[in-house]
């Protein structure tokens, strides 16, 4: 039987994914965006709401009465928690905190998306079970959302812990190769780590296994989705270009090393590879590999324009 879905960040990677994905299977998506003006596909109803706003928020979730929440809206890049660190906490810490303590009036279940990056990368592959240390504004903010989700809604939430992502965004700026995309669009070379190390995946992924998770009311607490395998963040822009059919010329990429850089492992870690156990055993869907991922990356309409 279709679910009602209410889904924050319905304009996001996450979010864009997601939509069509449990449309398509049956469910009825009300989502919500922020600034972004369109039409999205797979959405019943689009909410245009300022998500700082508690009571709006709250009154959302009384008036769409979900069976199931999905909260994929965020700030979801670290620079700009730093920049605008209030606003990120009440978007990253504060919003998932509302939602859950809002599924105790509604009876909802919630899937509050969290990130590997609750791990400081020293000791990977990471398991669901163990010691999380944020090292920089944005791990805090998520680990601190990690754990009012769980104590709000015990039984009732799923905090679902994602790699880096790839994929096809709504407005195309916004995954990890658009935003390869972008630099080389400007001329600007990538400098990239040949010694971070991360799982990625796509959006589409991370939508599949959200639409799965839908119907097994059965798993609730911490779980981790990812790829099927890690890879550098090197590797990662160089398959991009190549799957792009672009030379060294169209697309510079500078290889550095972490391990050079005291900024950069001050906040940046080194490897966040994810043991997927127990979920992976759980679900039909399986991990993508790296190539699988790839296959799935598209020309975003603005670079199409472009060229
Ligand atoms: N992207 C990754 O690599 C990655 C990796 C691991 C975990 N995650 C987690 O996965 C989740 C989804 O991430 P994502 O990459 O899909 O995020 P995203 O692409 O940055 O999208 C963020 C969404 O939040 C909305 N939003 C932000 N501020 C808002 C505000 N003040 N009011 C209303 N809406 C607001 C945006 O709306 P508008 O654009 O319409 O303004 C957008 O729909 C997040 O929890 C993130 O932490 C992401």
């Amino acid at each position: 039987m279709g679910l009602k879905i209410l889904l924050t960040g319905a304009s996001g990677l996450v979010g864009g994914s997601f939509a069509p994905a449990a449309n398509a299977a049956g469910h009825e998506i009300v989502g919500t965006v922020g600034r972004w003006p369109q039409p999205l596909p797979g959405l019943a109803r689009q909410v245009a709401l300022e998500l700082q706003d508690e009571a709006a928020v709250r009154a959302l979730v009384r008036d769409t009465q979900p069976d199931v929440i999905v909260n994929a809206a965020a700030i979801s890049e670290p620079a700009q928690c730093d920049a605008e660190p209030e606003k990120a906490w009440r978007l990253n810490v504060a919003l998932p905190a509302w939602l859950a303590q809002a599924t105790g009036e509604t009876g909802a279940r919630l899937f509050h998306l969290s990130t590997e990056q609750v791990f400081d990368g020293t000791r990977a592959p990471y398991a669901v079970g163990d010691a999380r240390r944020a090292i920089n504004r944005y791990a805090q903010h998520k680990l601190e959302a990690e754990d009012r989700v769980l104590a709000a809604a015990p039984g009732r939430a799923v905090v679902l812990r994602l790699p880096l992502l790839m994929g096809n965004s709504p407005g195309g700026r916004r995954s990890v190769h658009e935003r390869l995309l972008m630099l080389w669009a400007d001329g600007k070379p990538a400098k990239l780590y040949l010694d971070e190390i991360r799982q990625t995946c796509t959006a589409d992924s991370v939508a599949a296994a959200l639409v799965e998770l839908c119907s097994r009311p059965d798993l609730h607490g911490a779980l981790h989705w990812a790829g099927a395998e890690p890879v550098s963040r090197l590797d990662i822009g160089r398959r991009v270009r190549a799957h792009f059919g672009l030379n060294d010329t169209q697309a510079p990429i500078i290889p550095v090393a972490r391990r050079d850089d005291p900024a950069a492992q001050a906040t940046r870690q080194a490897d966040l590879s994810l043991n997927l156990a127990p979920l992976v055993q759980e679900l039909i869907t399986r991990p993508e590999t790296f190539d699988e991922a790839l296959a799935k990356l598209k020309r975003p309409a603005w670079w199409q324009a472009k060229s």
